[in-house]
């Protein structure tokens, strides 16, 4: 999946994406994001990557600076009108445009498993974070649990999918949901580019995970 495609399907859905988020996750991802934003440092500056329409941002309760980056220009479109005082950024998660120990705390919901080459994105959140910085993820965990869920987007759920999305979008969602990848990796990628595990919860039996990190 090229980023120019990425890029261009989350602009269209751009509209469409808040409550179609909150519909397929019962309303669970307002909680999960809630969740994500509390377990986290509240000093500092944070940065929140593929930020989208930065729901997170506005949850967060930090007292520093509130950043996004997003590959989507029709996403963070939708982020500045919601959050004013957030600053907002065309950005590639590989590459973050800001100076070494920028951040306090990077947030990251339904992020990771898009991200194309996450050693470079965990490199880079590495580098941009402060000693003891955190990082906080929130995403699927791919496990039995995945397996019913891509079942519904295959199945019963694919008629609506198409109708709102087109067969294109649809496929992509599928696409990155099949592509999640599970808690163990998550970890495993983590500790091997220099970050400790503080934190694991579990959602919605075990299909959604948030998880913090600390930069050692
Ligand atoms: C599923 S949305 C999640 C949006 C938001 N964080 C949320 O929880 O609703 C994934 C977002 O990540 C962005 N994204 C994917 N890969 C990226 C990258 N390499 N750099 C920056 N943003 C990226 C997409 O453009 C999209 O807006």
């Amino acid at each position: 999946m090229s980023k120019r495609l990425m890029s261009q399907i989350f602009d269209e859905v751009s509209k469409l994406y808040d409550p179609f988020l909150r519909a397929i996750t019962f309303g669970g991802i307002n909680r999960w994001q809630k969740l994500l934003v509390e377990i986290l440092d509240k000093e500092g500056n944070r940065l929140d990557v593929g930020t989208g329409t930065g729901e997170v941002l506005k949850k967060s309760t930090n007292r520093g600076l509130k950043v996004g980056i997003d590959l989507s220009m029709g996403m963070l479109k939708r982020a500045k009108d919601k959050c004013s005082y957030c600053y907002f950024l065309l950005a590639d998660a590989e590459n973050i445009p800001f100076k070494d120990l920028s951040f306090r705390t990077i947030t990251l919901s339904l992020v990771f498993r898009h991200i194309e080459n996450r050693r470079a994105f965990l490199k880079e959140a590495y580098r941009v974070l402060e000693r003891g910085g955190q990082i906080g993820i929130l995403d699927i965990n791919k496990f039995s649990g995945t397996k019913l869920l891509s079942f519904l987007m295959r199945y019963p759920l694919k008629p609506l999918g198409l109708l709102l999305f087109g067969r294109e979008r649809w496929d992509f969602f599928l696409h990155s949901l099949e592509n999640a990848l599970s808690i163990d990796d998550v970890e495993k990628y983590l500790e091997e580019e220099g970050f400790r595990i503080s934190q694991v919860k579990k959602y919605m039996l075990g299909v959604v995970y948030v998880l913090r990190a600390e930069k050692t």
